[in-house]
């Protein structure tokens, strides 16, 4: 098995991993989390979303939060960004790396942009034409890749196709998303067989949610294939409000854990990463996912 030196997390937690949790967490202490995942080393932490607060009550205090946090030098605060009125408010709050998010699947889409796939490139082609024009990094989400929980299966070829799309809106990296875990491993080469048909293999990250345990397994088959970017979330927070049945992401702890062993470097402090969540966790007033926190004693 091929295993790099050297391996990219992008944490997630502070917006995927809280956006589908119920019950409204403080500005102070998303702000409080985020500040302790910078401690651990990270150097990519997604830290909000500018959607729509109507749609996602959770992120309405974005501004507030990227205003909040404490900036370490050389990281990259980034958020999504559904629109140009995203992106306005995300510039307005000083990010300087943004993420637009389309979907492989015709109903995931609508359900989670009200939007047809068509429309929301067309959203997306002036969202990052500004974006580009005013100096902003823009990261590419294409979710529903490995199967939609409106539709079922996805081809392969439909991703590649979407992938490209992306990419030819000035994207850095495509995050290939499950976004409802249901990928396995023997699937994962299948998929990035198309997309690195379509875009260069190192520009794509992958993106997965544990929801029937084979995330670990699949970021073994994507190490595998020569991928050297995923996303996790602290604790394994997490799911999309849009997408039925959508569990916690890939835990940063299980992920690092795996990673420390196979001695693939990442610069994150596991045991800081476990504080941060055993510290949302109180906040959430319920038990998080990752296993390894889970093996902690209490
Ligand atoms: P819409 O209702 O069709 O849009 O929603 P609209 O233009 O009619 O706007 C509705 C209201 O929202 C209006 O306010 C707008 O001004 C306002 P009103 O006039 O009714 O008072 N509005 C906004 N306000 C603040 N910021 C904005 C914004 N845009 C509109 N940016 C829209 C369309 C795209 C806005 C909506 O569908 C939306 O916000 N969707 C986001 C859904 C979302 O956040 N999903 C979860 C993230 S994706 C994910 O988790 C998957 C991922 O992790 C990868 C994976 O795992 O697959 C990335
Ligand atoms: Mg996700």
């Amino acid at each position: 098995m091929r295993i790099p030196g050297r391996v990219s997390i992008v944490e997630v937690g502070p917006r995927d991993g809280l956006q589908n949790e119920q019950s409204l967490i403080t500005t102070a202490d998303k702000i409080t989390f985020i500040d302790q995942l910078t401690a651990a080393g990270h150097r990519v932490i997604e830290v909000a979303a500018f959607v729509s607060p109507k749609w996602v009550p959770q992120m309405a205090d974005a501004s507030e939060v990227l205003a909040g946090i404490t900036r370490r030098d050389g990281m990259r605060y980034t958020a999504l960004v559904p629109n140009r009125a995203g992106l306005t408010r995300a510039m307005a709050a000083g990010v300087t790396e943004v993420a637009i998010f389309a979907a492989a699947s015709e109903t995931f889409s609508q359900r989670n942009l009200n939007q047809s796939i068509e429309a929301s490139l067309v959203t997306y082609a002036d969202v990052c034409r500004e974006a580009l024009a005013a100096g902003l990094r823009v990261r590419g989400y294409l979710s529903t890749c490995f199967g939609c929980p409106y539709e079922g299966a996805v081809a392969p070829t439909q991703v590649a196709a979407i992938a490209r799309r992306l990419f030819d809106l000035g994207v850095f990296e495509i995050a290939i998303s499950d976004t409802i875990g249901v990928a396995h491993p023997g699937q994962v080469p299948q998929v990035l067989d198309a997309v690195a048909a379509s875009v260069p293999l190192a520009q794509v990250a992958l993106h997965f949610h544990d929801t029937r345990g084979t995330a670990l397994a699949n970021v073994l088959a994507g190490l595998d294939y020569g991928v050297t970017t995923f996303d996790s979330a602290a604790g394994g927070l997490g799911g999309c409000p849009f997408a039925p049945g959508a569990a916690g992401n890939l835990a940063t702890e299980d992920l690092l854990y795996m990673l420390n062993g196979l001695g693939a470097e990442t610069g994150v402090d596991l045991s800081r990463v476990a504080t941060a969540s055993q510290f949302i966790q109180t906040c959430l007033g319920h038990r998080l996912p990752s296993r390894y926190l889970q093996s902690m004693p209490s």
